[in-house]
């Protein structure tokens, strides 16, 4: 006789409603029951910050989850869910890219290897070399402002910072630059987080595929012949195993490099700027700019600008926290609510600038084998968009009303420069 063991239920917190409202999520998060079952999702949520941080560091965890998202997918029609099987099976996504696979769904061994391949661009002593470049973007783009009393400050900046500073890191040629960052931004709010994707979505998603390819191809083929100090330069040099990297899995790490770079710094950017003027900081920031670290550092727990769950599955049946967890089995964590944990963080939903300590988990868990990568550049670009932003505009305003993207961060805020 087969043992049923009946599992904890609790509140749909993939509901679109939810979608950038972490304080919504941590209310209806029941601290008795920090991990649950979702029968609609088929999926264990888990809220509790302790419980997070263990899955992200446990070995019993696997990324391979990424690999084949089956979630999100019920309000989709028979095309749209053949599409998004072709875009995650061998598909275009920041996981797994036309048959390669990156850091993201790679575990034990072979993961190390890779991140130890491509480490040497990502530590502090390199993102502190790039300072005067980063100034030197603000500035260009802060100059395209005089005169003006009112701008939008996602598509003419925060956008922008990230694109230009990346491109020249990772060698993408100018020309492609552009039709880069626009490709991935689409596709990673449509189709990664599937529960948005419309089937018209996922036709477009499947359209643009073969062209963005073409043009991988292209960056590969122009850095073989004249390599540089570039991360693809490091990646067709290196060497895994005595072996090359091969052509898929090169694919796939110079998508997956180009894509988690790109919308999180532009929405660390934008949800910094909006909760500084929401709660009145702005100008004080502006004042006493050496709190504006610990103050970014508030907003990535406050208002996580990345997708508002990390997946897992569950290696080998496991009992995990009190729970019966089976082989396969999906987990998600929900960061906002994680991050807004009174058991770890006092006063979770007051936003303190100077707040110490603050673990949070913005960038996954510190010591955890998949911690952001790119956590020292993000920190820089914001720090000096924002403290730039402030010594030229400490009176700045917001103009209702600001628009969220389909995915995280916002997509329209407007400013009045003050
Ligand atoms: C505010 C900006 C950023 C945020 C909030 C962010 C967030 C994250 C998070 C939460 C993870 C862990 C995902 C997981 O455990 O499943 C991650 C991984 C990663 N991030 Fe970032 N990220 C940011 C910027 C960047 C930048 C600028 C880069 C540079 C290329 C980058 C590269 C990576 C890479 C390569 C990984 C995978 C690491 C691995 O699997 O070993 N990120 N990021």
């Amino acid at each position: 006789m087969t043992e049923t063991i009946a599992r904890p239920t609790g509140p749909d917190l993939m509901d679109p409603t939810l979608h950038c409202r972490p304080e919504r999520v941590r209310e209806l998060a029941d601290d008795s029951e920090p991990i649950f079952w979702s029968e609609k999702w088929r999926a264990w949520f888990v809220t509790g910050y302790q419980e997070s941080l263990t899955v992200l560091k446990d070995q019993r965890f696997s990324v391979k989850y990424n690999e084949h998202k089956r979630i999100n997918t019920q309000h989709l029609d028979t095309e749209a869910l053949a599409l998004l099987r072709e875009f995650y099976c061998g598909g275009m996504t920041q996981f797994t890219f036309s048959g390669g696979r990156s850091l993201l769904v790679m575990d034990g061994s072979e993961h190390s290897d890779y991140r130890r391949l491509v480490m040497r661009h990502f530590t502090s002593r390199e993102a502190i070399k790039l300072t005067p470049r980063i100034h030197k973007i603000v500035d260009d783009l802060l100059s395209e402002w005089e005169g003006k009393e009112q701008v939008e400050l996602m598509n003419g900046f925060a956008y922008k910072i990230p694109i230009l500073l990346f491109g020249d890191i990772l060698g993408i040629p100018e020309h492609l630059r552009k039709s880069f960052i626009d490709y991935s931004a689409f596709t990673e709010s449509r189709a990664a987080k599937s529960q948005f994707a419309t089937t018209e979505d996922m036709r477009k998603v499947a359209a643009q595929g073969p062209d963005f390819l073409k043009k991988i191809d292209t960056i590969i083929d122009e850095k073989s012949r004249c390599p540089a100090d570039d991360m693809v330069s490091t990646l067709l040099a290196g060497k895994v195993n005595g072996d090359s990297v091969g052509k898929d899995t090169l694919r796939a790490m110079i998508y997956m490099l180009n894509t988690a770079s790109q919308t999180t710094t532009t929405a660390l950017i934008g949800n910094s700027v909006y909760q500084f003027l929401r709660f009145g900081i702005w100008t004080k920031l502006a004042q006493n700019l050496e709190i504006v670290p610990a103050a970014i550092e508030e907003v990535l727990r406050f208002d996580p600008p990345s997708s508002p769950y990390f997946g897992r599955e569950v290696v080998d049946d496991i009992d995990f926290h009190g729970q019966r967890m089976k082989k396969g089995e999906t987990v998600l964590i929900f960061v906002g609510a994680a991050n807004r944990d009174p058991r770890q963080f006092p006063e979770p939903s007051v936003f303190r600038e100077d707040r110490d300590p603050n673990r949070h988990l913005g960038f996954g868990s510190l010591g955890g084998s998949h911690f952001c990568l790119g956590a020292p550049f993000a920190r820089q670009e914001s720090l000096i968009a924002i403290t730039e932003l402030m010594k030229r505009y400490p009176r700045m305003s917001i103009v209702p009303e600001p628009e969220r993207a389909k995915s995280f961060g916002f997509s329209k805020l407007n400013v009045k420069l003050g």
